[in-house]
């Protein structure tokens, strides 16, 4: 199975992001029930690596915190953009949560990437880079106002690749404290 941890977002907070999306060439834009904060990406894994996962996520203790947004931005940068995105504020505790995270993924010997965790929802993936049109929406949308999110659980996610996009659905669910 294609795998991956996210924290889910509320659904009026989805509905808010969807409504974001604009015309620009190239893009395209995540189905506003698919947005998602990712936390690490899996990839495939077979029963055997799943259930060992399962128990060092489960494992896991961390407190819940309250997620900001911030604005949008672009990776990896104006010039060439390649990913939009709506970012968060500094948390820590979401920071120590994407840590523990890793080492237990990497504890069932599950390969990681190396770049440091960069909190954000992607809202849209680019085939090229339309700067100008990316400049725009960017100018635009940075004072797009959302609702606090409270975060209390983290959601392993099975991704499902379609000629119409991915389908992401919840595996399970572990909760903060
Ligand atoms: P994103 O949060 O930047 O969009 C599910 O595929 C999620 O895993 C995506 O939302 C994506 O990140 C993240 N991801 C990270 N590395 C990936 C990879 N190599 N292939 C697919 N998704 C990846």
């Amino acid at each position: 199975m294609r795998l991956f941890i996210a924290i889910e977002l509320p659904e009026d907070v989805k509905r808010i992001l969807g409504r974001m999306c604009s015309d620009i060439p190239g893009a395209r834009w995540v189905a506003p029930e698919q947005l998602h904060l990712t936390l690490s990406f899996l990839g495939e894994l077979d029963e055997a690596a799943m259930k060992r996962l399962d128990g060092e996520l489960a494992g896991i203790q961390a407190p819940g915190f309250d997620l900001h947004f911030a604005g949008t931005g672009c990776f990896p940068n104006r010039r060439q953009p390649r990913v939009l995105w709506v970012g968060l504020e500094p948390e820590p505790l979401l920071n120590s949560l994407a840590a523990l995270v890793r080492k237990a993924v990497l504890a069932c010997d599950i390969p990681q990437e190396d770049r440091p965790f960069s909190a954000h929802i992607t809202l849209a993936r680019l085939k090229f880079p339309a700067s100008h049109e990316v400049a725009a929406f960017l100018d635009q949308s940075q004072k797009q106002k959302l609702p606090t999110v409270s975060v209390r659980e983290f959601v392993l996610f099975q991704s499902r690749l379609t000629p119409d996009g991915a389908i992401h659905t919840p595996i399970r669910s572990f909760q903060l404290v």
